[in-house]
């Protein structure tokens, strides 16, 4: 029986019937996007269980950037579950943990010796990042960005710059977490307005002393696709280096080749001291990583880090396939062209939408957005117009996100791997679906 016939047999029809039973199962916490239930996915396109086509900007959220059910993922999975699919890495390990821990040392950028650490899930390596962040400083204080995004288990949240949907009734979160201002020249706030907050941040609330570390996004990706400048990266990685603080990247949006570098830092030209890896990292497998100075890297205890799951051997198989497939296929290129595809694009659309495509953001790879707005005004942005246009282009086979402190962001967030046809295609959906939503005039 195949799944489409199992859920017809189970009683549902189509999307709205499975709608209705994942409202009265779930929790209304754990809210989708758009109530289409996927029978079967191939690189940039989806098939619902209604047998209805979707092109797929979204990417599982910037987690399947080697495309759907890439063939040399799926084989290496495959593989791997033919011989075991668990032991537990802290019990008895496996070479391809060990494989990919050196694959992810060689790729990290700069020149000190690192190490690895795996897990599972992003918020899980942020929050190793700063437990090894305070190991190796013994200092308390972690210092994150308005807008960051880093994850949704407590400290995660705490870190995150982003009160609603996510930090909402949640609180209290744990302490010793300070918020700056992140630099964004659309919304009028520059480096220097950044670098002056900390300096007030550092006499008003915590001396630069007791930080164990910086934690920062080479592009916002929650917050609402906002490329830290590379002069603020620079002056955050002096203020570190003066400080004796752990300057942390989180790259699990932004790495991986989804910016056309294997990491968005490498725009700077900066070495992190710890760096956080997910969603792309493993083609759409749980797998996550804190890559780091081995110095840094080795400051906890023997145990003091790990979990049941952490570097699961399917995780670690997907993991080695997808850094084959990114330098077999020239993915860090192709995303670069993407970009340049989307960037045309969406400037023209610009140009003919020009009061409310406020800003095109395509400087950084396939990592790609435009931010709605009324009357072309920065400061009047357009929430409800972004939700319509997110909803409509779904009613018409193009799954979209959107982002934004302000709701008014949408990302565009396609398979490195997907045919320009079909990001033209995709493109195409965008701007009937914004043309409708406008009306005449
Ligand atoms: C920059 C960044 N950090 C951390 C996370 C959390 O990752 P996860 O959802 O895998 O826990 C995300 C997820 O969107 C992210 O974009």
């Amino acid at each position: 029986m195949s799944r489409l016939e199992k859920h017809l047999a189970d009683g549902a029809t189509g999307n709205a019937d499975w709608q209705a039973r994942k409202e009265a199962a779930f929790s209304r916490a754990q809210s989708n996007m758009a109530p289409v239930y996927i029978e079967r996915a191939r690189n940039a396109e989806m098939w619902d269980i209604e047998g209805r086509r979707y092109i797929d900007f979204a990417s599982g959220i910037a987690v399947c950037s080697t495309g759907h059910a890439n063939p040399g993922v799926t084989a290496a999975v495959q593989a791997q579950l033919q011989r075991f699919s668990h032991t537990a890495f802290g019990i008895t390990p496996y070479t391809s943990a060990v494989e990919l821990a050196e694959k992810l040392n060689e790729l990290a950028p700069g020149s000190t010796p690192k190490k690895t650490m795996l897990v599972t899930t992003g918020a899980e390596a942020v929050e190793n990042s700063v437990k090894i962040a305070r190991a190796h400083t013994r200092r308390r204080g972690v210092i994150a960005f308005y807008g960051g995004f880093h994850g949704r288990t407590l400290l995660a949240m705490g870190l995150t710059g982003k009160v609603t949907p996510y930090k909402n009734m949640f609180g209290p979160f744990p302490g010793e977490i300070y918020h700056a201002p992140f630099p964004v020249g659309y919304h009028g706030i520059s480096t220097q307005d950044s670098l002056d907050a900390l300096d007030k941040l550092f006499k008003a609330d915590i001396a630069p002393a007791d930080v164990a570390a910086i934690i920062v996004e080479p592009v916002q990706g929650e917050g609402g696709f906002y490329p830290a400048p590379d002069e603020f990266l620079r002056a955050l990685r002096q203020l570190c280096d003066a400080h004796g603080i752990v300057l942390i990247a989180d790259e699990i949006q932004s790495g991986f080749a989804r910016t056309g570098k294997f990491f968005a830092c490498e725009y700077a030209g900066i070495e992190p001291d710890l760096m956080t890896v997910a969603k792309g990292v493993a083609g759409g497998f749980p797998l996550a990583a804190v890559v780091g100075k081995a110095a840094i890297m080795d400051a906890p205890l023997p145990g003091g880090l790990g979990g049941t799951y952490a570097g699961s051997p399917l995780g670690c198989a997907a993991a080695l396939a997808v850094i084959d497939i990114i330098a077999g296929e020239k993915l860090l290129e192709r995303a670069n062209r993407i970009g340049v595809l989307f960037a045309n694009r969406l400037s023209r659309m610009q140009a003919k939408f020009p009061a409310v495509i406020g800003d095109v953001r395509a400087k950084r790879g396939a990592m790609v957005a435009m931010e709605l707005v009324k009357n072309g005004q920065a400061d009047q942005p357009d929430p409800d117009l972004t939700r319509d246009l997110v909803n409509r282009a779904w009613q018409n086979g193009l799954i979209l996100l959107s982002c934004g402190t302000r709701g008014n962001v949408i990302r565009f967030l396609p398979a490195l791997t997907i045919s320009d046809e079909l990001a033209e295609e995709g493109i195409d959906i965008v701007e009937q679906c914004l043309a409708t939503l406008l009306g005449p005039g």
